[in-house]
């Protein structure tokens, strides 16, 4: 096949071209390097450094593709609030573009990355069914994007699925990225001997995945027919652990004494967040095989090997008033 992957720079996009390159398949992707980095796109892929937004450039770089995995987002939940604009345009207008090329080209199929920011405040275990309820505008412009490709693939006449992956680790992961992926913030911080910055009381509960575990049910989705126009949940509901817990853990792996500095909750931030395994154990039978700790310490050994880096204020704030973070806004990371 000749697989189409947007964000193929990105943590999640370049390993699902590697494993689809492995696979014996032809790969073709794009990224215009906001939250990316070009040593991530495997050599053998055919690259563009093109923005989604542009439709005719995705018109252009689609044709011919079976199938579209459209993973390019600006994936940064808690600055959403304050910088909407940015994070916005990436989500929906990069989606909308990308979909209308791809449908036009006469795709078999388009696999769109959501996010569990579309559940919300809902009831966890958070399940497919459930009435989406972003609290921000990244969750927002998500479920905008899954509503518009639904709605185009039913009049088009185009398989879709949506995959809801939450809070993956692994390799490739940015890690001097002081806006988003609190486990690679935590890892370069104690790994600099810095003490971790914790928002709110710590007592956010989340459930972290390893990539190894995602992939396999990333890539099912591309022809599996059981999950087409499905939305499906991509990863553990075992090992629900809170922040505080979190910090714990690497501090432990890493001998570091730890003392964590709270500062202000972030706006909207939801405190209990973790999704349902069900359906994707019973449609594409994932299974989690790697234990936090271990998925942890992979971490830690790739942000050892690659070395500490200072963190990079790379995107603009919009809106800077009291209810900024002080992180952000005094950069102290
Ligand atoms: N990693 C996670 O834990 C997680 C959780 C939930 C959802 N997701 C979703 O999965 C997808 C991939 O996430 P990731 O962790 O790999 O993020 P990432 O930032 O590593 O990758 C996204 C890539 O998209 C690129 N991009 C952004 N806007 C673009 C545009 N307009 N045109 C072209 N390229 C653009 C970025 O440069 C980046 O390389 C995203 O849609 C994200 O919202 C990820």
């Amino acid at each position: 096949m000749k697989i189409f992957i947007s964000g193929i720079a990105g943590f999640l996009g370049s390993h699902l071209a590697d494993a689809f390159i492995k696979d014996g398949h032809q790969v073709v992707g794009c990224d215009n390097l906001i939250g990316g980095e070009l040593d991530n796109v495997p050599v053998e892929a055919e690259f563009y450094q093109y923005d989604c937004c542009f439709r005719n450039s995705m018109l252009k770089i689609t044709k011919g593709c079976d199938l579209v995995y459209h993973t390019a987002a600006t994936a940064y939940e808690g600055l959403s609030v304050f910088s909407p604009h940015l994070i916005t345009q990436n989500i929906v207008t990069g989606s909308v573009s990308l979909f209308s090329a791809a449908i036009e080209n006469k795709v078999k199929r388009i696999v769109y990355c959501s996010s569990m920011a579309r559940y919300g405040t809902n009831n966890i275990p958070f399940k497919e069914d459930y009435t989406p309820s972003p609290q921000d505008p990244y969750g927002i412009a998500k479920v905008a994007a899954e509503d518009i490709l639904k709605n185009l693939c039913e009049v088009h006449n185009t398989e879709y699925v949506i995959a809801v992956p939450h809070n993956i680790i692994g390799p490739r992961q940015k890690y001097d990225d002081p806006y988003r992926n609190v486990v690679s913030i935590m890892i370069n911080l104690m790994l600099q001997n810095r003490q971790p910055f914790i928002y709110g009381d710590g007592e956010q509960k989340r459930c972290f995945s390893y990539i190894d575990d995602d992939l396999f049910c990333l890539k099912e989705m591309a022809t599996n027919p059981d999950v087409n126009s499905q939305i499906i949940n991509i990863g553990p509901d075992e090992e629900f652990i809170s922040i505080n817990n979190l910090a714990e853990k690497i501090a432990n792996q890493l001998k570091f004494n730890l003392n964590p500095r709270y500062v202000s909750g972030r706006p909207q931030e939801v405190i209990r967040a973790t999704c349902s395994a069900d359906k994707a154990r019973r449609l594409l039978n994932y299974e989690t095989k790697t234990k936090l700790d271990d998925g942890l310490k992979k971490m830690i050994d790739f942000i050892k090997a690659k070395g500490i880096k200072k963190f990079r204020y790379h995107l603009d704030l919009e809106i800077i008033n009291s209810k900024t973070p002080k992180t952000w806004k005094d950069k102290l990371f």
